[in-house]
């Protein structure tokens, strides 16, 4: 087995495990009222990683990352830039769905920074194992993660970043605020948004993905 093949080998173990762990994670309260931890997904060593803000309540009930209503819409963008999910790793800064309750409902609250800090370590260890080129930050809690600093999404959106560690960050609205958003102004913030994500496709598109491994499932 090469170097490239063990690293491989050794990155897709460690994530599983901590999918693992992360379901079990109780160091914030949100752990205990979702149904699952939501962890990353993609190839192993992707060019390019997504970061959402959290699970919405499709993502809780069925385990995986941006299946909702927010992930069909970044699922057309990614069509319309000509990427493909299954090259990106998509994740989230908070692993657990944070909910109200409204009779039966279960509406999404942001969640505090503290959950968000205390969340930290498990996409730092991803980061850690994926390697990405470059990160996509989608809305100000997972700016805020990613660059360890309150970041005004409006104004600093479209742009490249560097985190402390020399990172490439490039931050854009998360997909719900363009649903949320006006619909007068629908059109128009729809082409911004894919604006700033063609940012990123050149990245995207500089080669073949690295790998056939893909972290899809817990196994
Ligand atoms: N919103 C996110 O930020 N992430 C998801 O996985 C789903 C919705």
């Amino acid at each position: 087995m090469s170097a490239r093949e063990r690293d491989l080998k050794y990155a897709t173990t460690k994530l599983r495990e901590m999918s693992r762990a992360t379901d079990a994670c109780r160091e914030c309260p949100l752990g205990a009222l979702a149904t699952q931890s939501v962890f990353g997904e993609g190839p192993v060593h992707a060019r390019l990683m997504v970061v959402g803000e959290q699970p919405g309540d499709k993502e809780d009930l069925e385990g995986r990352p941006f299946i909702g209503p927010a992930g069909r819409m970044f699922d057309r963008a990614v069509a319309e830039l000509g990427w493909s999910r299954d090259r990106l790793y998509l994740t989230n800064a908070v692993k657990h769905f944070k909910y109200e309750l409204r009779g039966k409902r279960r509406i999404h609250k942001t969640p505090a920074q503290r959950e968000a800090d205390a969340c930290l370590h498990w996409l730092e260890s991803e980061i850690a194992l994926v390697r990405p080129v470059a990160l996509v930050a989608l809305g100000g809690v997972a700016a805020r993660s990613l660059l360890g600093r309150r970041v005004a999404v409006m104004s600093e959106r479209g742009r490249w970043h560097e985190d402390e560690a020399g990172r490439r960050v490039l931050v854009t609205l998360h997909p719900s605020a363009l649903l949320r958003g006006d619909p007068a102004q629908r059109d128009e913030a729809w082409q911004q948004w894919l604006e700033d994500l063609a940012l990123a496709s050149a990245i995207f598109k500089k080669a073949a993905p690295r790998t056939k491994h893909s972290l899809m499932e817990r196994a």
